[in-house]
C-alpha cells in the first residue's frame, strides 16, 4: 500500500471507528507510533560507554527512567517505574545524539525538538513539546518475535562522514518546506525533501531525523561487542520503511519489529542566511562534531514489560499510538516521568565548543 494511503488511514483511524475497522480488516501490518517525551537530556551513553559520566558527547534520550550511567543488563522493566512513552508498558529507552547551530563566531547553541509533526491527532503527537517519535512496524508473512528482555543495539555509524549507498532510505533528514511537516507526506527517507546528510539549504519547517534500525536478528545474544553484529539487514539488503518483506539471512534468521525513531529539530531560529557560514555550507553539527550529518546513528535498549510488545506485534492491524491490546497513559502522566541529570552542563547556553569535544580527539 502506498505510504500517503496508509498515512491518511492513520491519521483518520485515531478519530474514526469505521475507518479503524476498515484498517484492522487489512489484517497484515501493525505499525504503532506513539510519541515519547523527554526523559532526560545528558552526556551519558549506558549502552557504548556503560559508567562513563561523562560520555563523549550529548544525548536526547525518551521511555524509562531506568536510564542511567550504567544499566541493567537483565530486565529493564524491573528497574524503571515510569515512562514518557504513550504506552505504559514500554520502559524501553531511545536515544540520540543532540542537533547543535555553529554561529559564525564559532559559538554553538544547541537546536530543540519540536514534538511530531501534526499528522495524527492522539496527545503524544500533539503536546509532547520535543522527545522522539517511535515506531515499531510488524509486517506479515511470517512471524515477527520481538525484543527479549536485555535486548539492546545501535545502528548507524559515528565516525562516517560520507555517504553509505548501502543505506539508502535508512537514515536520513527532511527538510520540511513549512510549518506543521509541510505537507510532505512521503515515507520516511523515500521523499524528494529527503537528504542522507543534513540538507544543504534552510528549512522553512525544520529538520526531520529518521532513523531505521535493521530487521534481522541471530536469536541467540541479546548484545553484542559493536552492539551491531547480533543484529542484520534481510538477504536482499535493508528494508526501507514499512517493507519488512526480504528474508533474514541465515545467520540472522530472525524477524525482528522494525524499530523506528523520528525527532524533529527545531532549526527555524537559525535559518537566517547571514548567520550561516560565509562558503554558504550549513551550519548544524551532531554532538559528536559531525557537520556532514553521515555519522546520524540511534542507540535502544529494550524495556517493554512481559510480553507486551509481542501481543501488540501479533495484534494485527494496530495503528498509531492506540492497540486494543496495549495499555496506554494520559500525557500529563508521561511528561511527569523524568530522570535527573547527572551530568551537570548547561544545555542551553552558547557554547564556545561542543560539550566533550574541546580537548581531546573524537572517540566512539
Ligand atoms: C542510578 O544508578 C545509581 C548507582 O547504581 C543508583 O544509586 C541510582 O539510584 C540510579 N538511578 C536511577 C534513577 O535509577
Ligand atoms: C556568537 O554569536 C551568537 C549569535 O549571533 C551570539 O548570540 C553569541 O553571543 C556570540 N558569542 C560570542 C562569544 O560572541
Amino acid at each position: 500500500m502506498l505510504w500517503t494511503t496508509l498515512l491518511a488511514f492513520a491519521a483518520a483511524a485515531d478519530a474514526l471507528p469505521s475507518v479503524n475497522k476498515w484498517w484492522k480488516r487489512q489484517g497484515s501490518t501493525t505499525m504503532l507510533r506513539f510519541g515519547c517525551a523527554q526523559v532526560v537530556i545528558d552526556r551519558l551513553d549506558p549502552l557504548v560507554q556503560p559508567g562513563q559520566a561523562p560520555s563523549s558527547h550529548m544525548h536526547q534520550i525518551v521511555g524509562g527512567n531506568g536510564f542511567n550511567t550504567t544499566m541493567t543488563t537483565s530486565d529493564v522493566s524491573n528497574t524503571a517505574s515510569c515512562t514518557t512513552c504513550a504506552f505504559s508498558d514500554d520502559f524501553s529507552n531511545y536515544w540520540t545524539a543532540n542537533v547543535y547551530f555553529k554561529a559564525r563566531n564559532g559559538s554553538y547553541k544547541r537546536v530543540k525538538q519540536l514534538g511530531a509533526a501534526k499528522q495524527f491527532s492522539d496527545d503524544y503527537s500533539t503536546k509532547i513539546d520535543g522527545g522522539v517519535l517511535v515506531y515499531y512496524v510488524s509486517a506479515q508473512p511470517g512471524k515477527i518475535t520481538a525484543f527479549k528482555p536485555g535486548f539492546r543495539m545501535f545502528v548507524g555509524d559515528p565516525t562516517r562522514r560520507t555517504a553509505d549507498p548501502n543505506l539508502k532510505r535508512q537514515n536520513c533528514f527532511r527538510c520540511y518546506s513549512g510549518p506543521n511537516f509541510g505537507g510532505d507526506t512521503a515515507a520516511p527517507c523515500q521523499g524528494t525533501n529527503d537528504f542522507t546528510g543534513f540538507p544543504p539549504s534552510p528549512c522553512a519547517g525544520g529538520i526531520r531525523s529518521n532513523i531505521l534500525f535493521p530487521t534481522c536478528w541471530d536469536g541467540v545474544n541479546l548484545d553484542s561487542p559493536d552492539h551491531k553484529q547480533h543484529i542484520a539487514y534481510p538477504s536482499s539488503g535493508p528494508a526501507t520503511f514499512l517493507n519488512l518483506g526480504g528474508n533474514c539471512p541465515s545467520t540472522h534468521p530472525v524477524r525482528i519489529p522494525q524499530l523506528m525513531y523520528e525527532v524533529v529539530w527545531d532549526t527555524t531560529p537559525f535559518n537566517n542566511k547571514a548567520d550561516w557560514p560565509a562558503d554558504g555550507s550549513q551550519p548544524f553539527y551532531l554532538s559528536y562534531g559531525d557537520n556532514t550529518g553521515y555519522g546520524q546513528h540511534g542507540d535502544y535498549v529494550f524495556g517493554w514489560k512481559g510480553d507486551a510488545l509481542q501481543i501488540g506485534m501479533d495484534a494485527s492491524g494496530c495503528m498509531g499510538a492506540k492497540c486494543k491490546t496495549m495499555k496506554n497513559q494520559a500525557i500529563d502522566q508521561g511528561k511527569s516521568c523524568q530522570v535527573s541529570v547527572k551530568v551537570k552542563e548547561d544545555h542551553d547556553a552558547w557554547l564556545t565548543s561542543l560539550p566533550g569535544m574541546d580537548s581531546m580527539p573524537m572517540q566512539m
